[in-house]
């Protein structure tokens, strides 16, 4: 262990950050960084920056930021091990292989690397198939015409064919591949009487592609007309989760660095994106067949907020569709709904032409809007009780949105589907909430408290990230405070502050690039200390006054606590001897905290 951190000091030692990034794009030298246009998303002014005295990146315009071994990584779709033997090549080290790491994760890397070779060789063997002539491809090759796919589309997503049950088998055996790892992998499954078949078997098949650009699995398609098991895909593998992936975030990585994402279209399925794509709506991608995940949605806040959902014209009777919609808000998303013809896909429209898709782009509209226009279907509003139930339906979901504007806005379309007064329609709504709020009487206390809670501890995030932020950058006010005896309630804080305390103990100087092996991916809590010295927060007065602001805020805290501790240790002693103890503490704590008020 210690000896694979001796490496990895001296390999970044000699990888200076400036001359690796210099060496992918022209850097220009202004103020204490060098700058360039970003890498990873398009931009036509720099807004890319990379600090030599500390050794690491930062994009502004889309926050990537990271250090030497992280930059190879993004910028070559490699995996750290993959990162640091291009750099160790570059400066003509040895990767020392064999003290790499523990040998449970050599052992789950071999695996990793083994399945994804078995996943690339079997995508080149499925589309090998379809090119190669052989009559049995026929089928396949007649379905992608009629499902009008090109043939440039076709080689874009990889697609293959699987034309039999057993060829695969005999081709990965031939590549001398282990039967562990290639049933691992989940490409063939081992049928009642041992034999090793192909898990897609005459099937169509969709590759599905990381963003590192590893074949992680496969969508197949049934070619016959069926809706009993249309498409199969790979199993859960430790490559392959379809709760962290979306189909096409390859091609979509690819489009990021060739032109700016200003939107990603979500939608259902593999033909889906294909035919948008086709069509020229390059930044779709599939959540493939499942409501949409949190995973999947941090994936997209990579590329853009603004999301488009394009499901099928069908999905609004699903309720499960929508509540996964909800998730997109919780990550701060900006969502609009497209509105789909009913009975009809992406696909299906994107058929009609690139103008007929359009179309419905921009008849998207915010998701309260969507739910009131797909209940609208629910009911005929030309009888008497179908409107009634419609407005009943329609207030509850008004009654749920937070802006007065926006609730304002919904009555105005309520009044014109139905007919209605404005003013019965806001009494309605008027009585619902009073209802709603008589139901939640008995929560609102508990809610009261709870937003308390949430903005004392958004205070103090905010002074745990400055404290941190103005140590690990060296502000000279900072220098002699130590944070040894704070408690830092952020998890993610808390590890810094334990690497500073630990720096400082040994006296080594505090670097924030060392970090980036802790927090490898992109750590919103990380990157917004990161963000405090990039934008300039850790210079000047009001700086310094806010540093002691936020000592003061954690040290009153902790007081706090040990206050909160004492007096539930004493309702629960009745030792005489030990309660005069406890008294006396929490006196001095008493005594301490009204100090500081
Ligand atoms: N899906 C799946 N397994 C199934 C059915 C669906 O994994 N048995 C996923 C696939 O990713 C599929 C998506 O859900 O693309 C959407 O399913 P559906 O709307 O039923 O299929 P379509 O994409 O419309 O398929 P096609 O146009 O080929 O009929
Ligand atoms: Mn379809």
């Amino acid at each position: 262990m210690a000896d694979f951190d001796r490496f990895m000091q001296e390999l970044k030692a000699k990888n200076d950050i400036v001359d690796v990034i210099g060496s992918y794009v022209a850097l220009d030298r202004k103020g204490g960084n060098h700058w360039a246009c970003c890498p990873f998303h398009h931009e036509r002014t720099p807004s890319f920056a990379v600090n030599q005295s500390e050794q690491f990146y930062h994009c502004f315009g889309c926050g990537e930021s990271g250090d030497v071994v992280k930059f190879v990584k993004e910028i070559e779709s490699t995996d750290f091990m993959g990162a640091v033997r291009i750099l160790a090549a570059r400066a003509k080290m040895e990767v020392p292989e064999s003290n790499l790491d523990t040998e449970e994760s050599i052992r789950k890397k071999k695996k990793r690397d083994a399945m994804a070779a078995i996943l690339l060789d079997t995508a080149r063997f499925y589309r090998a198939n379809l090119f190669s002539g052989d009559e049995r491809a026929d089928a396949h090759l007649q379905y992608i015409a009629d499902r009008k796919m090109l043939p440039s589309t076709v080689k874009q997503f990889g697609i293959g064919a699987s034309l039999d049950y057993r060829e695969l088998a005999e081709y990965l055996a031939g590549k001398g591949y282990r039967k562990e790892d290639i049933l691992d992998s989940g490409v063939l499954i081992e049928s009642k009487n041992g034999r090793l078949i192909d898990a897609q078997a005459e099937r169509l098949i969709f590759p599905i592609i990381n963003n590192m650009d590893e074949v992680i699995g496969f969508g197949g398609r049934f070619l016959g007309k069926t809706d009993f098991a249309k498409y199969k895909n790979t199993k859960e593998t430790m490559l392959f989760n379809k709760r962290n992936t979306l189909y096409n975030v390859n091609l979509l990585k690819k489009l990021k660095r060739e032109q700016p994402i200003s939107s990603v279209i979500v939608v259902e399925g593999y033909m889906d994106t294909i035919s948008l794509y086709q069509a020229g709506f390059k930044n779709a991608v599939a959540s493939m067949g499942t409501s949409l995940t949190k995973e999947q949605a941090r994936l997209i806040k990579r590329y853009t907020e603004n999301v488009y959902i394009s499901y099928d014209g069908d999905f609004a009777g699903q309720k499960a569709d929508l509540r996964g919609l909800e998730i997109l808000d919780g990550e701060h998303l900006k969502v609009l709904v497209v509105p789909m013809p009913d009975g009809l896909d992406p696909d299906d429209v994107a058929k009609q032409g690139a103008e007929a898709y359009q179309k419905c782009l921009d008849a998207a509209m915010p998701l309260v809007d969507y739910k009131l226009h797909a209940i609208e279907r629910k009911y005929d509003l030309s009888r008497t009780d179908g409107k009634r139930a419609f407005v009943k339906e329609a207030l509850q979901i008004v009654s749920g949105t937070d802006s007065s504007a926006v609730r304002e806005d919904l009555l105005k379309k309520l009044r014109d589907k139905t007919g209605l007064t404005y003013q019965s329609l806001e009494r309605d709504l008027e009585n619902l909430r009073k209802e709603n709020k008589a139901d939640a009487a008995d929560t609102v206390g508990a809610n009261v408290k709870i937003a308390e809670v949430a903005r004392g501890s958004d205070k103090t995030e905010k002074a745990e990230r400055f404290i941190l932020a103005a140590k690990l950058f060296g502000a000279d006010y900072a220098k002699n405070v130590s944070i040894e005896k704070l408690h830092f309630e952020n998890s993610v804080h808390a590890r810094i502050a334990a690497y500073i305390t630990v720096c400082e103990a040994e006296g080594a100087r505090i670097r924030p690039a060392e970090l980036f092996e802790i927090f490898d991916e992109n750590c919103p809590a990380f990157n917004e200390i990161l963000d405090l010295n990039y934008e300039d927060k850790l210079a000047g007065e009001v700086a310094k006054r806010f540093f002691t602001d936020s000592v003061a805020t954690l040290e009153r805290e902790s007081i706090d606590r040990e206050i909160a501790l004492l007096q539930e240790e004493l309702a629960k002693t009745d030792e005489q001897s030990r309660r005069v103890e406890i008294l006396s503490s929490l006196q001095d704590a008493l005594r301490r905290q009204k100090k500081r008020r």
